[in-house]
């Protein structure tokens, strides 16, 4: 049976999106039907972002919005460095991104419930010294899992707070050993199109694929992670292993990782691909440099009603802001 319900988390698309889009959006939607496919694709933005544009949506009365995730787990932190509270286990399981599933972004949990994330093996190949193929399990068990509380802030312009559990990518690199030809790390998502609907779609190449430099990669603040809240990931926040990169847009942070290689050439990222004048590969935080199609100066973070300034580098400009000395963001967006 359908019935009309308000899903448990509220996210009207005049929050999330900036406001001056939202109410020219009618006018928006003349002006992209003129453009090419690709760009009208940047899907990862508010106009075309899915749920935040439903308020009210028809759900059947057997799904629930807290499906798999009725246990919340447990923090070491209750806020970041900067005295942010941590968001909600419930907001941090039920407002996603995942194209792979849907680009609804509150029908994500439901979408991707049940997905098999077990057995998962992460091949690790190109200009390393000692390639391999790494089942989770070991890599669990290997390294040590640290909490660690990062910003998560979304191109699209909202931002959450959240308790990541894992290791830094740094550690397995260091396994691996890179060769001194190696310049980036290019991840890749797993392919699935039989159980990952999304995949079908003809609009982006898939599978989605990020990239990063060697030495951001190598960053103490680059995770590899497994769980959030001290629980295992679950699926729609990229189980069971998804790279965490807080100074970086979201969509760097790339999920169920399958494939990391080492390369001497620049990745070209899903989003690169898909939209190269609104996605860049370095995606660093940055609120001067706004996306072509809205300002990125102001963020909300989720729970919060009124926005806050986006901070440089996500905030995190003290750990990274050396890694970029010399380069020009304007142009290496
Ligand atoms: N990884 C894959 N494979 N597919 C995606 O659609 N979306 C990205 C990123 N990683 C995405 C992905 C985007 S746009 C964001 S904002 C974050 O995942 C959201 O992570 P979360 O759902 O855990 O909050």
């Amino acid at each position: 049976m359908l019935i009309k319900t308000k899903k448990g988390l509220e996210i009207p698309s005049s929050e999330i999106t900036p406001k001056y889009l939202y109410e020219s959006r009618r006018q928006f939607m003349k002006g992209v039907a003129t453009l090419a496919a690709g760009s009208l694709l940047a899907a990862c933005s508010p106009q075309f972002g899915g749920a935040g544009a439903e308020e009210e949506t028809a759900v059947s009365s057997d799904q629930s919005t807290t499906q798999s995730t009725n246990t919340a787990g447990k923090a070491n932190a209750t806020a970041d460095e900067l005295g942010d509270p941590l968001n909600s286990y419930q907001d941090i399981t039920n407002f996603n991104n995942y194209y792979e599933f849907t680009q609804d972004k509150q029908g994500v949990a439901s979408a991707a419930a049940g997905y098999q994330t077990t057995p998962w093996e992460v091949e690790i190949s190109g200009m390393v010294n000692n390639p391999g193929v790494f089942g989770v399990e070991d890599l669990l068990s290997q390294f040590d899992q640290e909490e660690r509380v990062y910003r998560l802030r979304c191109v699209e312009g909202w931002s959450m707070v959240i308790p990541w559990n894992g290791f830094p990518l740094r550690k397995l690199l260091e396994l691996v050993e890179p060769t001194s030809t190696a310049k980036y790390v290019r991840f890749e998502t797993v392919y699935d199109p039989d159980n990952m609907p999304g995949q079908k779609s003809p609009w982006f190449t898939w599978p989605y694929v990020e990239g990063l430099t060697v030495d951001e990669a190598m960053n103490d603040l680059t995770l590899l992670a497994t769980g959030l809240y001290g629980e295992q990931l679950l699926p729609q926040n990229g189980a069971p292993i998804r790279l965490v990169v807080p100074w970086k847009y979201g969509f760097k942070n790339i999920k169920s990782i399958v494939k990391i290689e080492l390369t001497d050439t620049q990745p070209t990222s899903l989003w690169m691909e898909a939209a190269p004048n609104e996605y860049g590969f370095y995606a660093n935080v940055n609120p001067n440099v706004d996306h072509p199609r809205w300002s990125q100066a102001t963020e909300r973070r989720i729970g919060e009603l009124s926005r806050r300034p986006t901070l440089m580098f996500n905030g995190y400009e003290e750990q990274v802001a050396n890694l970029y000395e010399g380069i020009d963001l304007q142009e290496n967006f």
